[in-house]
């Protein structure tokens, strides 16, 4: 078996789908120049000022997919800053054609593993961490390819600030059952929920995903899971 590269340690998914329009392909090239961050140079210690507007707190989404949570989020909050991730050229493209018709100041994107991104953010420097619907991976031979790991836990709690929020959504039980394994045996995540209903509760403001639309038509419960990040507290 050929070794992964250390650039797709943790991307095991598809980068292309249907062929990319001419128009797509402009705002690709013209977009990625402008929001896509240089991983090649140091990440700044001060790091709001990857971004041109002013932030008080920043956000990363991991596969944010076609992006419509990250615009939402985004637009809906232009005094955060958000970090948005997608390997997926599609994706990447539509997100893309959206901030042509919509710039924002308050965005920056990667177009490859996440892990990379990673490993480049200074530590505590992240107010949250969300991971919507990651790939599922549901047959059990091929569970060791979910972004949830202990060494990514690790990833995280370098990330986050005291008190970070890291939020985790999924419409696959074995999924959010690992999920919560996982960070109970991290011991630096503490898991919000409050009532046995509240963690099939939406977040605040939440305008849903490609990808849950999707599982909800076909009558999949979704789980909402909401984390503290206890920095030192292992
Ligand atoms: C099931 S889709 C969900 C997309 C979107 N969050 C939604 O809810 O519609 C998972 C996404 O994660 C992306 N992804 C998978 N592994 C990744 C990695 N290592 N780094 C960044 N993104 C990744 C995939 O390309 C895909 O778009």
């Amino acid at each position: 078996m050929t070794r992964r590269s250390r650039s797709t340690e943790g991307f095991f998914g598809r980068r292309h789908g249907k062929t990319i329009r001419p128009a797509q392909s402009v705002a690709l090239e013209t977009g990625l120049a402008l929001y896509r961050l240089d991983l090649a140079s140091p990440a700044p210690d001060a790091l709001h000022s990857l971004f041109p507007a002013p932030v008080k707190e920043i956000r990363l989404e991991i596969g944010f997919g076609g992006g419509e949570h990250l615009l939402h989020e985004a637009a809906a909050n232009p005094d955060i800053g958000f970090i948005g991730i997608e390997p997926f050229v599609n994706g990447m493209a539509k997100m893309m054609m959206a901030l042509d018709r919509q710039p924002l100041a308050n965005l920056r994107v990667y177009d490859d593993d996440a892990m990379r991104v990673l490993d480049w953010l200074p530590p505590a420097s992240l107010d949250a961490i969300e991971l919507l619907y990651p790939d599922p991976w549901p047959k059990k031979r091929h569970w060791k390819r979910r972004f949830i790991s202990a060494v990514n836990l690790d990833r995280f709690a370098r990330l986050l600030k005291p008190g970070g929020a890291f939020r985790f959504a999924s419409d696959v039980d074995t999924y959010v059952n690992w999920t919560l394994l996982h960070c109970r045996a991290h011991g630096q995540f503490e898991w919000q929920a409050r009532s046995a209903a509240d963690w099939h509760e939406p977040y605040e403001g939440w305008p849903g995903t490609r990808y849950e639309a999707k599982a909800l038509m076909e009558g999949r419960r979704p789980a909402y899971l909401r984390f503290r990040c206890n920095t030192g507290a292992v």
